[in-house]
C-alpha cells in the first residue's frame, strides 16, 4: 500500500507522520528546537532548525515503521502559520524568523492600516485587520528596524515553504497558510496586488500560490538525499497548521467546528461562503479544501497557560510526576478537579502573550482577580483552565453571531485528551462536544491532503470521510453549565475593566 508523510513545522517541535493509505498510523516522531526571545515581546526561531528536524523526523519514522523508501507517494506540508523567514539571493537565511506569537509590530499594524486606507478598507482588501503576529507587519518591521537585512531579502516564506524549499527547489506556498500572511486576497485566493501596491512592497518577494490539495513540487535530486527518499516524490501544498487540524478532524463541511488547545487555543469553522467579522475579531482565511473557506478566532495561551503554570508553580506536581511515571499534567488536572466550577469567585485572565480573539491587544497580560485566603491551588490551577477555556468560548459565541451553525464541536489537542478538560469545555461552551479517532493533528491532516492530491482520493472530504470517526462525546452537567453562565460574562468585563492599565502596564516596563 502507499504512504504518505505529513510534516508538521511546529513552535515547539517538527512531527513527522507515515500515514497508510487507508489512514493508518505507521509511525510518529516529534523532533524539538529552541525558540528565542531577545526582547520582551520578540518570538524568533532559526529556520535551518526545522529542515534539519524535518530531515531527522522522516528517518526516524522510515526506520520505525520499515517503510521502503519507494513505498512513499506524497508528502504534505503543514507549519505555525504566520512566520517570516527572509532569505537572500543565494537561498540563505537572512536573520532569524519572527514568529507567529512576536508582538513587537504594533506600529507597523497601524502603518498598514493607514497605508491601506483604514481599517475597513484593509479587510474589504485582505479579509482581515492587520495583527501583530501576521506576516505583512514583520515585512515592514524589518524594512523599518533593519534596512540592510531588508535590502538583502528576495523571498520571505512561511515556516513549512522554507522547508518547501529545502525539499524541492520550489518558491511555493498555499492558500490556507497565505491568508494568514495578510497579503492574500482571500475571496480571489491570489495575492492582493493591490495592497501589495499600497504597502510599496515587490509581488516578487512572495511565493507561488496553490490550493492545498495541489502539488507544488517534487522532491528535488538534494532534498530527496537529505530526506533518504526517491527524487521526484510529488509534495502537495498542505496547509497552515490551522487549516491542516482541521482537517486531520474532518472540519470540511458546514456545522462541524473544532476547538484545539495546543499552546494556543484555535476554534475554527468551516465555511461555504466568505464570511466576515466586520469588526475583525476573528479571521477568515481560505479553508485547505478547495473553495471553501474558514473563520477562527485564536486564544494566544490557552494551553500556554497550563502549560506555564505548570513551569512555574507546579514543580511539586513535575517532581511527584516523574516518580510516579505520570504526566504532571494528570496530577495538575487532578488537582484542579478539587476545586469547585467557577473556583469559588476566582478568576484567571489567560493573557500571558496579549491576545488575538476577541481582542487584538498586543498589551493584554494576565491576572488572578478575586483571590482570597481560602483559594488554595487546587483553584489556582481550575481557574487557569477555566480562564483558557472562556476565552474559546469568547471565539465560539462570534462564530455564532455570523450564522455559522455549530452542530458539533470537535476537540482536540491537550484540552481533548484530559477527561476533566472535555467535561468543563462541554459545561463552559453549553453543549455537548466530541473527539475523534485521529489524533494526530496538522501532520495528519497533509497527510490526507497529500493522498488526496495524488489520487488515493477524489478529494480531502472523501478521504476525511474515509478515515476519521467520532470517538467520545460528552455532554454538559446542568448545574456546572448554570455556574459558568453566570460566570462568563463577568469574565469578559474583567478585561475590559483592565484594559487601559495593561497598557500603562506595559509603558511602565518599555514594552
Ligand atoms: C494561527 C496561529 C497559531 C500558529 C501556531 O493563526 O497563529 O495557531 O499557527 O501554531
Amino acid at each position: 500500500m502507499s504512504v504518505f508523510l505529513g510534516i508538521d513545522v511546529g513552535t515547539s517541535g517538527t512531527k513527522s507522520l507515515a500515514v497508510r493509505e487507508d489512514g493508518t498510523i505507521l509511525a510518529s516522531s516529534t523532533m524539538e528546537y529552541p525558540l528565542s526571545s531577545p526582547k520582551p515581546g520578540w518570538s524568533e526561531q532559526n529556520p535551518e532548525d526545522w529542515w534539519t528536524a524535518t530531515q531527522a523526523g522522516v528517518a526516524a519514522v522510515l526506520q520505525r515503521a520499515r517503510i521502503k523508501p519507494k513505498e512513499v507517494k506524497g508528502i504534505g506540508l503543514s507549519g505555525q502559520m504566520h512566520g517570516s523567514v527572509f532569505l537572500d539571493k543565494q537561498d540563505a537565511v537572512v536573520r532569524p524568523a519572527l514568529l507567529w506569537n512576536d508582538q513587537r509590530t504594533a506600529a507597523e499594524c497601524a502603518e498598514i492600516e493607514q497605508r491601506a486606507g483604514g481599517r475597513k478598507a484593509l479587510i474589504k482588501l485582505v479579509a482581515n485587520p492587520a495583527l501583530t503576529g501576521f506576516t505583512a507587519p514583520k515585512i515592514l518591521w524589518l524594512r523599518n528596524h533593519e534596512p540592510r537585512n531588508f535590502d538583502k531579502t528576495v523571498r520571505v516564506l512561511l515556516p513549512k515553504d522554507f522547508v518547501r524549499h529545502r525539499m524541492t527547489g520550489e518558491f511555493a506556498t498555499e492558500v490556507s497558510d497565505a491568508s494568514g500572511t495578510l497579503l492574500l486576497d482571500v475571496r480571489q485566493r491570489r495575492w492582493s496586488r493591490s495592497l501589495l501596491d499600497k504597502l510599496d512592497l515587490d509581488a516578487g518577494l512572495l511565493p507561488a500560490v496553490y490550493e492545498s490539495e495541489e502539488i507544488s513540487g517534487r522532491l528535488s535530486a538534494a532534498g530527496a538525499a537529505a530526506l533518504g527518499l526517491p527524487p521526484g516524490v510529488p509534495v502537495v501544498g498542505g496547509g497552515g497548521d490551522q487549516a491542516a487540524s482541521a482537517v486531520g478532524n474532518g472540519i470540511v463541511k458546514r456545522g462541524v467546528i473544532s476547538a484545539t488547545m495546543g499552546t494556543s487555543g484555535v476554534v475554527f469553522a468551516h465555511s461555504d461562503e466568505v464570511q466576515i467579522d466586520p469588526a475583525g475579531r476573528v479571521h477568515t482565511f481560505c479553508h485547505a479544501v478547495r473553495d471553501k473557506w474558514h473563520v477562527m478566532g485564536v486564544v494566544l495561551s490557552a494551553g500556554g497557560s497550563l502549560q506555564w503554570y505548570r513551569n512555574q508553580l507546579g514543580q511539586a506536581e513535575v517532581a511527584t510526576a516523574a516518580t510516579m511515571g505520570v504526566d504532571p499534567y494528570e496530577l495538575i488536572t487532578a488537582q484542579a478537579a478539587q476545586a469547585p466550577a467557577g473556583s469559588e469567585g476566582l478568576f484567571f485572565l489567560p493573557y500571558l502573550t496579549g491576545e488575538r480573539t476577541p481582542h487584538a491587544d498586543p498589551y493584554a497580560r494576565a491576572a488572578w482577580i478575586g483571590l482570597s485566603l481560602r483559594h488554595g491551588k487546587s483553584h489556582m490551577a481550575r481557574s487557569v483552565i477555566e480562564g483558557a477555556t472562556y476565552a474559546m468560548r469568547d471565539s465560539l459565541e462570534i462564530i455564532k453571531g455570523l450564522n455559522i451553525p455549530v452542530k458539533e464541536i470537535r476537540l482536540s489537542g491537550g484540552g481533548g485528551r484530559s477527561a476533566f478538560w472535555r467535561q468543563m469545555q462541554a459545561d463552559i461552551y453549553g453543549q455537548k462536544v466530541v473527539t475523534i479517532n485521529a489524533e494526530e493533528g496538522p501532520a495528519y491532516g497533509v497527510a490526507l491532503l497529500a493522498a488526496a492530491g495524488t489520487g488515493a482520493y477524489r478529494d480531502v472530504v472523501q478521504a476525511c470521510e474515509a478515515t476519521i470517526q467520532v470517538a467520545t462525546q460528552t455532554v454538559p452537567k446542568p448545574a456546572a453549565k448554570r455556574t459558568y453562565d453566570a460566570c462568563y460574562p463577568l469574565y469578559g468585563k474583567l478585561y475590559r475593566s483592565l484594559q487601559p492599565d495593561f497598557r500603562a502596564i506595559a509603558q511602565l516596563v518599555g514594552g
